[in-house]
């Protein structure tokens, strides 16, 4: 395990890879890793020589009311956590390094970052393209390996690929669960005891919905009425939305027909928290 700490450090490492012929996969992360973070590493050591996790929470992304000095950060554990799936090298530049001209986000790309969670965060999207543009111009991967936990931002990333015309292509691996179905979140930590025991009304939201469009519903009013009658289940729960889209373009639909790829996506807080999960199914 190396730990990479400045722009210049990294640059020259993969230079050093390239030299060597090596392949570069990349998993970018605020750090306070977990099982979610550690399945993406672990594929991406499957596939590459050169495995770089960046660690870095991003100013850029977060409103002024927002996280950004309480989120969980411990650069020991999680380069523990990174060597243990099989990760190479740990990247944490500072936000100095990472905004040489000061913390700014300089991307915009559009629509597909102002709807659902753009609207309930707004600049968020501009920031994490911002800071992965970044990234993957200092690193120059092969591949970066981004969970289905956060679908509207791989929707995002795949924007801004193709916008800037990157090289480094996009993977994207499924949503991993707690037992009980809550997806894994560094800001799970957050939660109360009771809190995080109705934290799992979102999965089962999802489940419902799913089991609904299974069985032959095809009305996206129905789905949703669907959801919400499970979400208002849990009292402490308050929804900012849950509805179904289209999962290329995150539009609203009349109707699912036959073909349709959709994505069912929850946004709730839970007290003070604010969580998020989606479901992607192709209707038959
Ligand atoms: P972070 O929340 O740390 O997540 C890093 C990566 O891990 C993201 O691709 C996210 O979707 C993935 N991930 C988180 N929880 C997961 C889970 N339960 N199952 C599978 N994958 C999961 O997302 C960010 O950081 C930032 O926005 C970032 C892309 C690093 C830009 O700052």
């Amino acid at each position: 395990m190396r730990r990479v700490l400045s722009v210049a450090a990294m640059l020259s490492l993969r230079e050093e890879a390239r030299s060597q012929n090596l392949t570069v996969g990349f998993v970018p992360t605020m750090g306070a890793l977990h099982a979610g973070h550690g399945a993406l590493i672990a594929e991406a050591a499957k596939r590459h020589d050169v495995v770089v996790v960046s660690v870095f929470v991003n100013p850029t992304q977060f409103g002024p009311n927002e996280d950004f000095e309480r989120y969980p950060r411990n650069l020991e554990l999680d380069e523990a956590t990174i060597a243990s799936y099989g990760g190479t090298v740990m990247f944490a530049p500072s936000v100095a390094e990472m905004y040489p001209d000061g913390p700014a986000a300089t991307i915009d790309v559009g629509v597909i970052g102002t709807v659902l969670e753009g609207r309930h965060r707004p600049g968020h999207f501009n920031g994490v393209a911002t800071v992965v543009k970044r990234l993957f111009d200092i690193v120059q991967a092969d591949a970066a390996y981004f969970g289905a936990k956060d679908f509207q931002q791989t929707l995002v990333v795949k924007a801004m690929v193709a916008q800037q015309e990157l090289p480094t292509q996009v993977v994207v691996l499924p949503t991993i669960r707690e037992h009980d179905g809550l997806a894994m979140s560094s800001r799970n930590v957050y939660l109360s005891a009771d809190a995080r025991q109705h934290a799992t009304v979102l999965y089962r939201a999802l489940c419902e919905a799913r089991n609904a469009i299974e069985a032959g519903e095809r009305s996206p009013t129905v789905i949703e009425q669907k959801m919400a009658d499970v979400l208002s289940t849990v009292r402490d729960a308050e929804v900012d939305y849950a509805v179904v889209r289209d999962s290329a373009t995150l539009s609203d639909i009349d109707r699912l027909t036959s073909g349709n790829s959709v994505v069912c996506l929850i946004a709730a807080k839970l007290g003070t928290t604010r969580l998020i999960d989606n479901d992607v199914m192709q209707i038959p």
